[in-house]
C-alpha cells in the first residue's frame, strides 16, 4: 500500500472512532463563506487538529473544522475551512479532505470558494457557477504512482462537473430568484494575487474567474468517482481591472455580502440533490 493511501485510511479510521455518520454530500466551504456552517442542523463537529496526519490550515479566516449534519433531510459532511497548496503542503495533503470525505460515504462534492472575476461583465457579489475548469498553473494531485484503491491512472476529464447537479444549482437560483453567472474557473497556486498582464492571459485561454483552490480537489474527487459541482463568489473584478489593489479583507467583505445569496443556493441545491442520490 503506497503511503498517500495509508496516510488517508489513518485519518479515515481517526474520524470512525469518534463518528459513524454517514454523508451523502460534502460541501467544502471557500474563503469568508464558512459562516454557511450556521445553516447546517449539526450532529456533530470534528476539529481537524483531533484527526492524526490530517492537514490544519494557517489562514485566517479558515478556521478547520468537519461539521456532520443535516441540511433539510440530506446528510451532509461540510468542512469549514479548507487547506491550500500555497501554504506549503505536499499536494497530496490538499486533496486528502476530499478523498477522506468520500470514503465516509459522499457521493456528491459540492465545491464553494472566493474567487477574482476575470470576464469583464461579472461584479463583486455575483455567484458563478463552475462549468468547467483550467488546470494548467496548479500541480496535478494525481501525480505519483497512482492510488489504485481511488481510480485509474488516467481519468478522463470531460465532464468533472456533473450536468444533473448543474442542471439543480440553476433550478435552485431560478425559484430563489438568485443571479447566477456561469463560467470556467482557473487555478494558480498563489498566494500572490495575479498580475494584470496574468489576467489577460487567463481572459485569452477562456477563463471566467480565478482563485487558489478547488481545480485539484475536483480533480482527486473526479479521479474517485465522485458527482462534482462548484460555485464561486466572485469577490472582486481581477487585478488591472479597476484602480483598486485587491487584499484579503475586500475578499472576505464580498463574501460577506454575498452570504445569505450563497446560503440560499447551497441549502436549495443539497436539498434537491438529496433526491438523487
Ligand atoms: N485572484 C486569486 N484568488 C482570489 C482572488 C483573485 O483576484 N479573489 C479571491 N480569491
Amino acid at each position: 500500500m503506497g503511503a498517500v493511501y495509508e496516510k488517508l485510511l489513518k485519518c479515515y479510521d481517526c474520524v470512525r472512532e469518534k463518528t459513524d455518520f454517514q454523508p451523502e454530500v460534502a460541501v467544502v466551504l471557500g474563503s469568508g463563506l464558512g459562516e454557511y456552517a450556521e445553516n447546517i442542523q449539526v450532529a456533530y463537529e470534528l476539529p481537524y487538529r483531533e484527526i492524526e496526519g490530517f492537514p490544519v490550515s494557517t489562514v485566517p479566516g479558515h478556521a478547520g473544522r468537519f461539521i456532520f449534519g443535516y441540511v433539510g433531510r440530506v446528510p451532509v459532511v461540510c468542512m469549514k475551512g479548507r487547506v491550500h497548496f500555497y501554504e506549503g503542503y505536499p499536494i497530496s495533503d490538499v486533496v486528502l479532505p476530499v478523498r477522506l470525505m468520500k470514503l465516509l460515504g459522499a457521493k456528491i462534492l459540492f465545491l464553494t470558494n472566493a474567487a477574482g472575476g476575470v470576464n469583464p461583465s461579472f461584479h463583486a457579489g455575483d455567484l458563478m457557477l463552475i462549468r468547467d475548469h483550467i488546470a494548467t498553473f496548479a500541480p496535478n494531485p494525481l501525480i505519483g504512482p497512482n492510488v489504485e484503491e481511488l481510480g485509474v491512472r488516467f481519468p478522463d476529464m470531460s465532464k468533472v462537473y456533473d450536468r444533473q447537479l448543474q442542471q439543480i444549482l440553476r433550478e435552485a437560483a431560478g425559484e430563489n430568484g438568485i443571479f447566477l453567472q456561469e463560467g470556467v474557473y482557473t487555478q494558480l497556486t498563489g498566494p500572490s494575487f495575479e498580475s494584470p498582464a496574468e489576467i489577460r492571459m487567463l481572459r485569452l485561454l477562456g477563463s471566467d474567474a480565478v482563485g487558489m483552490s478547488t481545480v485539484v480537489e475536483a480533480i482527486a474527487a473526479n479521479h474517485m468517482g465522485m458527482r462534482i459541482c462548484g460555485v464561486s463568489c466572485i469577490s472582486n473584478l481581477a487585478a488591472g481591472m479597476t484602480d483598486q489593489p485587491l487584499t484579503h479583507e475586500e475578499v472576505q467583505e464580498a463574501a460577506d455580502k454575498a452570504a445569505p445569496a450563497f446560503a440560499r443556493l447551497v441549502t436549495e441545491s443539497v436539498k434537491k440533490m438529496g433526491e438523487i442520490v
